[in-house]
């Protein structure tokens, strides 16, 4: 069996990966190509490292389905630091009678004899390189033929039209114009999305505990501590979904910055500032303080990250289709220690990391069933959310 193995970090995975993949794949006539995920360095923040485990996602939503490629990511989950001779020595005594293929890019080929026992590497495997866009023809050539004799290998060329598609631009693009470049799959893209990778908005520790104190002043001492379990609960959530952990816990500290404040304030702030009043929310203006907190939290707080100011925005009633950061709040905001009161508590904190949607759901159902006993009092949107979650469960 001919073996081909793709490493990189893939952040994010894009076409020109799959391409290449596929290139050498019917170039070389490889049986099955493994995109081999490297790990993280071991001096990466906590944010990173988040960032780390969607890399591994979006490569399996890339990857996944598509015939003959496969993901190793025995080198993502190493400790310390991973060399490619000690994987391509694993490859050569997990497979001794399969002949393997080590893709690169010119890039690296460029700099291979600066990669620890490139000898053991190209002993292993026949090395294909990858063309990059902008390439010095005649220095890969002699690159080529010096490292042949250097290293007793065998070096080739991948006949692939190199198009200057870069992960670094991709991550540039999101960053800066938060559109989908139309070279990255639909999914991946999706997921980027919902996970809030690549943002410029990015908070720190030191910034969670100035909020912290902003909060001591603004809210009651029983708000301040419910608002401190929940910056705590969505910090946890965000860690088990993947999410960047300090927004979340930047917007749990701010869910019910607009709670302590008059229902004429919250009246006025609104029609001030062209903020859509339902019926419903004129006659409880307790339940604008989503709305009006979302608005607080840019104009008082200078949280410019949409999805935080959303996430704040819907916490009371939900919406359809909320994204991560939504329901995670919305749940953090349900479950968060401090909570006694409401039924089946135990099973919503163990559901909220299993079946985050189930757990939503399952909130609502407790809502609106509470709810039913004052129906005047029921917001329209809780209805919609509710019916939402349910026919997407029954999918
Ligand atoms: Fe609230
Ligand atoms: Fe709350």
């Amino acid at each position: 069996m001919k073996i081909g193995i793709y490493g990189g970090t893939f952040n994010p995975i894009h076409n020109t990966h799959i391409d290449i993949a596929e290139a050498a794949k019917n170039q070389f006539n490889l049986d099955i190509v493994y995109f081999l995920v490297s790990g993280t360095p071991p001096h990466k923040s906590t944010n990173e490292s988040v960032a780390d485990l969607c890399r591994l996602e979006m490569v399996h939503l890339a990857v996944d389905g598509i015939d003959g490629f496969f993901i190793d990511d025995r080198e993502f989950y190493r400790a310390g630091k991973s060399f490619s001779y000690i994987t391509m020595t694993e490859y050569h005594n997990e497979h001794p009678d399969d002949e393997l293929f080590f893709i690169m890019g010119s890039d690296s080929l460029l700099n291979f004899t600066t990669w620890v026992k490139p000898d053991v590497i190209s002993k292993y495997a026949t090395i294909l390189v990858a063309p990059r866009l902008g390439d010095n023809y005649d220095l890969i050539e002699k690159a080529i033929n010096n490292y042949t004799l250097e290293f007793s290998g065998d070096f080739k060329l991948i006949n692939y039209e190199a198009n200057g598609l870069s992960s670094s631009a991709i991550r540039k693009a999101i960053s800066e114009e938060s559109k989908a470049p139309d070279y990255i799959n639909e999914s991946v893209y999706e997921y980027i999305v919902q996970h809030n990778l690549y943002s410029k908005y990015i908070y720190s520790m030191d910034y969670v505990r100035k909020l912290d104190q902003e909060m001591e002043k603004e809210l009651k001492p029983s708000r301040y501590v419910h608002t401190l379990g929940v910056a705590h609960q969505a910090y946890s959530l965000a860690v088990r979904w993947n999410y960047p952990a300090v927004t979340a816990m930047v917007a749990g500290m701010l869910h019910d910055c607009a709670k302590c404040i008059s229902d004429e304030k919250r009246i006025n702030v609104c029609e001030k500032n062209n903020i859509p009043i339902t019926e419903i929310e004129y006659k409880y203006p307790h339940l604008l303080h989503g709305k009006v907190g979302a608005y607080y939290a840019k104009e008082k707080y200078g949280i410019l990250d949409s999805q935080v100011a959303h996430a704040i925005a819907v916490h009371t009633t939900g919406c359809p289709a909320m994204n991560l950061l939504d329901k995670i709040i919305f749940v953090a905001d349900y479950i968060e220690p401090g909570r006694d009161k409401q039924p089946r508590l135990d099973i919503l904190r163990a559901m909220a990391y299993t079946d985050l949607d189930r757990c939503v759901y399952m909130i609502l159902e407790d809502t609106v069933n509470f709810l039913n006993e004052s129906p005047d009092m029921v917001d329209p949107t809780t209805i919609d959310t509710f019916e939402y979650y349910r026919k997407s469960l029954n999918k």
